[in-house]
């Protein structure tokens, strides 16, 4: 069966998410993050998430190498870093109000939870590789959270 890319896009678009800025830190001991609408849980116990990242991206060996990196989990109101962690920047860290989880992978200060992991192993998934970690610390906040639906950003009771 041959796919049109197009329209195999906008199915998968009807699969609502929520979005996350994964983060973590480089050799040189600089804060890295993508925005990254893959998260998943996997595993209860042991604790496991997994999320993916295109092998195109620039930040591969970082991910591939580092000891621990942290889901950010964005509220409502924070449309903003998920378009900054989107784009092609010098510095997507510049201003911003963050602390160091594990690993020195940053928390970014406003959002609904933090899954802070151990770099468990990674698996090929054709043009992107799957990130599997064990959750070593996790936080919750009482916030709503920023949606994903059909390419465009939503609001939780949105119709
Ligand atoms: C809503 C949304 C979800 C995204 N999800 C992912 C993802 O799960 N994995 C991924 O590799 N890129 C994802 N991206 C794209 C990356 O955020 C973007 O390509 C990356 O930040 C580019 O930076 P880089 O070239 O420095 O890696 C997503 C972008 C948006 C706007």
């Amino acid at each position: 069966m041959s796919i049109d890319t197009r329209e195999f896009r906008q199915a998968l678009g009807c699969f609502a998410t929520g979005i996350t800025v994964v983060t973590a830190r480089d050799g040189a001991g600089l804060p890295v993050g993508l925005t990254a609408n893959s998260f998943n849980s996997v595993s209860l116990d042991p604790p496991l998430v997994l999320w993916s990242l295109s092998l195109y991206s620039n930040k591969l060996a970082v991910f591939q190498n580092c000891s621990h990196w942290t889901v950010n989990v964005l509220a409502a109101d924070q449309q903003g870093l998920s378009q900054r962690f989107a784009q092609s920047e010098s510095d997507r860290f510049a201003g911003l109000a963050y602390s160091d989880g594990l690993g020195g992978a940053p928390r970014l200060d406003g959002c609904c939870a933090y899954f802070e992991c151990r770099n468990e192993t990674h698996y090929a998934g054709g043009d992107h590789l799957i990130f599997l970690g064990e959750v070593e610390r996790f936080e919750r906040h009482d916030r709503p959270p920023l949606l994903y639906f059909g390419g465009r950003y939503r609001q939780l009771g949105e119709v």
